[in-house]
């Protein structure tokens, strides 16, 4: 089997799981989105992936994202175009390689990292990163502070926010992805300019399933897809 071949093998496999997990969860199968994590993949990699039909890929870091884009970007056979999500850890001085490139900044975790984006002056659809758990080790606001940047959302010019993102801890995280959901049912009923959170981005490779059953409505699957990444 071609890595092609296998790339397209793996794309229907999880197509197939995400269907299923939909559908046993009494959801429509295209209320999911599946988004490929293409991180430290190499461009044949994305191209045999839109060639089985993918159109979305997540990249973790700015410059590879830049780079990535751009190569793909002058290869004019690949129709559709792949439309980009940035998923990782952004620091506010690499936020021009990312801005306007991508379709969703899944990972806006501070007021800082808001203001720098909304800085850029280009339209910028964003998820914010909620840290449910209170990890000290992880990104992403608690949820205690995501009305108030929720509300600075409101008050910007360029940037928007279209729902809310988790990396849940190791171990169980069906609890986690239950409190994101009903974070956003709370957060969701108040209106606010620019805000519109219809998106849950949780579940990957390993928990997707069990994402979908609690409402995702994006899965970010790397490994299933592509295989163990390179370290
Ligand atoms: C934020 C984020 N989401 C999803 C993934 C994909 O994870 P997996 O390879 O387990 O599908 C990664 C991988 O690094 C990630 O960093």
């Amino acid at each position: 089997m071609t890595r092609a071949e296998e790339i397209a093998r793996n794309l229907a496999e999880v197509r197939a799981r995400m269907a299923a997990a939909a559908t046993a969860a009494g959801r429509p199968p295209e209320s999911v989105r599946l988004l490929a994590v293409s991180k430290k993949m190499p461009a044949d990699d994305v191209r045999a992936a839109i060639a089985a039909g993918q159109r979305t890929f997540g990249e973790n870091y700015a410059q590879e994202l830049r780079d990535k884009s751009a190569l793909l970007e002058s290869d004019q056979t690949l129709t559709p175009p792949p439309e980009w999500h940035f998923i990782g850890p952004l620091q506010s001085n690499k936020v021009k390689y990312v801005a306007g490139r991508v379709a969703l900044v899944h990972s806006v975790d501070s007021a800082a990292l808001l203001d720098a984006i909304e800085a850029r002056g280009v339209p910028q659809a964003c998820l914010v990163q909620v840290n449910v758990a209170g990890e000290a080790s992880k990104r992403g606001v608690a949820p205690d502070d995501l009305p108030a940047l929720l509300d600075r959302f409101a008050a910007a010019r360029f940037v928007r926010c279209e729902g809310l993102m988790l990396i849940p801890p190791r171990g169980d995280a069906r609890p986690h992805f239950a409190a994101l959901r009903e974070l956003r049912n709370r957060e969701g009923v108040r209106v606010r300019p620019n805000v519109d959170l219809r998106e849950l981005s949780m579940g990957m490779t390993d928990d997707l399933e069990v994402a979908i059953v609690e409402g995702a409505t994006i899965v970010r699957v790397g490994t299933a897809i592509f295989g163990a990444r390179p370290t």
